[in-house]
């Protein structure tokens, strides 16, 4: 049987949706390998015309410059060499000079129940604005702007404002705390903060001005505080703040956009890498936009009458890539929701209910078309019944999509059913900070899916399961995930850190670029991704590093000593376990455990807060004076039993090939 009919026998109970393919892009299995062999053959020429989708000021000279391995005196990738652009014209200014000057671009639904849709036309005038007002405070083209705010529209705008002045943003997600913050803004010496007052969660107003006061206590590098009103919530002042509508919309609408060098810094995102601190991942220009763009349209099959909604939060990648740059400039309507998943509308705004049907009463209410969310939210939705998606009419909805964690097969049947109504085709998406776009993914309608699979890799990426050694592995074989040719929206380095970036992603395996996640591939070529091989875990698809939490923990007064690992959990996929030494005559009690959980959530934030606390006169160490980790994540997951045999034999193959990469074990 050829590769082809396996994949079509194998899922006989899972017809691909005839509806969908037959309006598709790409419309078949043969359709795709046909696309993936022409790119491979050609990935210049194709990434090349993929490029052309953008607005470019400047045509490049050269395609690609550079090749893998990266080395330490290597130049480094380079992308679309010569050629300029400006991000925001690509977003914003081409839409707002078309037909599709009064197409929503961005609709917003508070988490009160407020709502606001803003046309490209607007947008256009509001990111002018704001991007005036950022170059009268002085920020100037490669300035770093940290953004700090709730999801609402003045993040997209604030985004777009700084790519169009050339001054790289860096968003820190509003979880973090006010420590979190300051390590993040004392890395990139941010000249400016944007924040707000506060943001709504779960009907108590989060303080992010407050956390900025605290965090620039100990920062110098910051002249200016932009502060959008949200909540009218009270909020301390000082010379260097200014209110958002004072600055932005004082501003002339007029703007004339620079355009930059296609490797000219876009922004850079910080994310937990295994020590204990975390790396500025950076994003270029051209490349980056490149792919975010291509991406959104081949894995969402985008339209333009699509309602498009990725529930991420735009502190995360998944929200810079799929709330802003991807649909953005594509020209798609993108939906923002501010809140939580379970916060009801305010009697203000009609709402009723325990809130825990939010999201499918904004999917009815907006007529949401493509819907994108991480495993650990389809378990929550799962956990509170199927009474909440059946109470809405999600008729609109034509696709489905999954990213940030594995997604067990039980919870995939669960969202094709009870949200896609056994209709959409569901695209689980894996790629990473790192990779800057989805990397592996179904093309919905062309490639048949397997629950748990993120199936094939999209055209133009080179990705493998391989040995340590960089060997190929067989069919169903564990190994490790690497990416063998350079792609465009790679990072091109750790701000501030080189060696970091060359050591870490292409001094474990000769040649490639290691992502840090265990794979296998199926006779079919299909990808199963397993998990992290490293330090790093995943909690309810947030990515953190063991060592940063358990810096968090040795900082406080009372430890002497501190081991952090993940257990398999039901609902966020990883929870943290920490095992603690006290330090001599300390108490180690109830009390003191709930004092750590506090101190780590003061740290880093609530994200990071372990789930549970061990108390040990002493951690299990090799004679070299290692903690064994091995040991201790099977003391971790010990009582946790779970029924699904696949995920338990994928844990048996995980825990393998961590040991194998952890050389501390
Ligand atoms: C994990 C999020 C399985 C993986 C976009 C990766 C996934 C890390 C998937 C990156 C998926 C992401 N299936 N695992 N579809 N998507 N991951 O940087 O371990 O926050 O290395 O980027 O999430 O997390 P990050």
């Amino acid at each position: 049987m050829s590769s082809i009919e396996s994949v079509l026998t194998e899922n006989r109970s899972f017809p691909p949706p005839v509806a969908f393919a037959r309006d598709a892009r790409v419309k078949s299995l043969i359709d795709y390998e046909a696309l993936y062999e022409r790119a491979a053959r050609e990935p210049e020429a194709f990434w090349g015309e993929v490029a052309c989708d953008l607005h470019w000021s400047t045509p490049w000279k050269q395609i690609l410059e550079g090749a893998f391995p990266e080395t330490a005196d290597s130049e480094g990738v380079r992308w679309f060499v010569g050629g300029t652009l400006n991000a925001s014209l690509s977003c914003v200014d081409r839409h707002a000079h078309s037909w599709r000057k009064n197409k929503a671009a961005i609709i917003f639904e508070g988490e009160p129940g407020d709502t606001t849709v803003i046309t490209y036309g607007q947008l256009h005038r509001e990111v002018c604005k704001a991007a005036n007002a950022l170059t009268s405070l002085g920020i100037k083209a490669g300035d770093f702007v940290a953004i700090y705010m709730p999801m609402v529209p003045e993040a997209a705008i604030a985004m777009l404002a700084c790519a169009r002045i050339g001054a790289p943003h860096t968003i820190v997600f509003g979880g973090f705390s006010a420590d979190a913050l300051a390590d993040r803004i004392a890395d990139c010496s941010a000249k400016a903060v944007i924040t707000a007052d506060g943001g709504w969660r779960r009907g108590q107003v989060v303080p992010l001005k407050h956390n900025v006061d605290k965090a620039l206590e100990g920062v110098t590098s910051v002249e200016h505080v932009i502060v959008l009103q949200r909540c009218s919530n009270e909020v301390a002042w000082t010379k260097r703040d200014v209110w958002w509508h004072e600055v932005v919309e004082t501003a002339s609408a007029k703007h004339e956009a620079q355009a930059f060098d296609s490797e000219h810094p876009l922004f850079s995102l910080y994310t937990s890498g295994t020590t204990g601190k975390p790396k500025g991942i950076l994003h270029t220009t051209g490349g980056y936009l490149t792919n975010a763009a291509y991406t959104t349209k081949m894995v969402f099959d985008l339209r333009d009458d699509d309602v498009f909604w990725c529930t991420a939060d735009i502190g995360w990648v998944t929200g810079h890539s799929y709330v802003v740059y991807g649909p953005l400039a594509n020209g798609a309507t993108v939906l923002m929701y501010e809140g939580a998943p379970n916060a009801p509308r305010s009697d203000e705004f009609g709402g009723s209910g325990d809130g825990q049907d939010r999201f499918w009463d904004i999917i009815e209410r907006w007529g949401v078309t493509v819907f994108y969310t991480a495993p650990t939210a389809i378990r929550a939705f799962m956990k509170w019944g199927d009474q909440y998606p059946a109470k809405h009419d999600l008729s609109s909805l034509r696709l489905l999509g999954s990213v940030g964690e594995p997604i067990n097969p039980e919870a995939w049947m669960w969202y094709r059913k009870q949200i896609g109504g056994d209709r959409c085709p569901i695209v689980d998406t894996w790629w990473q900070t790192e990779t800057g776009a989805i990397m592996i993914s179904p093309l919905p309608g062309a490639i048949p899916t397997k629950p748990g699979s993120a199936t094939r890799p999209l055209p133009g990426i080179d990705v493998d399961v391989v040995t340590r050694e960089g060997v190929p592995v067989g069919p169903n074989q564990g190994g490790f995930l690497v990416i063998k040719r350079p792609w465009p929206s790679m990072l091109r380095t750790i701000y501030g850190d080189h060696a970091r970036y060359v050591s870490t992603y292409f001094g474990e395996i000769p040649g490639m670029y290691f992502a840090g996640d265990g794979a296998r591939k199926d006779a079919d070529g299909y990808f199963w991704i397993m998990g992290r091989v490293d330090d790093v875990i995943n909690v309810a698809g947030h990515r953190l590093s063991t060592m940063e939490v358990e810096s968090a923990l040795v900082s406080h007064p009372k430890v002497a000593e501190a081991a952090v690992v993940g257990r398999p959990d039901e609902l966020k996929g990883q929870a943290i376990v920490a095992f603690v030494t006290p330090r001599a005559g300390m108490v180690a009690d109830d009390a003191l455990a709930r004092e750590l959980r506090a101190h780590v959530a003061t740290q880093i934030g609530a994200l990071a807060r372990p789930e549970e606390i061990r108390f040990a006169e002493a951690l299990p160490k090799t004679r070299s004076g290692k903690i064994m980790r091995r040991l201790l994540r099977e003391v971790a997951s010990g009582s946790t039993a779970r029924g699904d045999t696949t995920t338990l034999e994928d844990q048996g193959v995980l825990e393998r090939l961590a040991q194998s990469f952890a050389h501390d074990d």
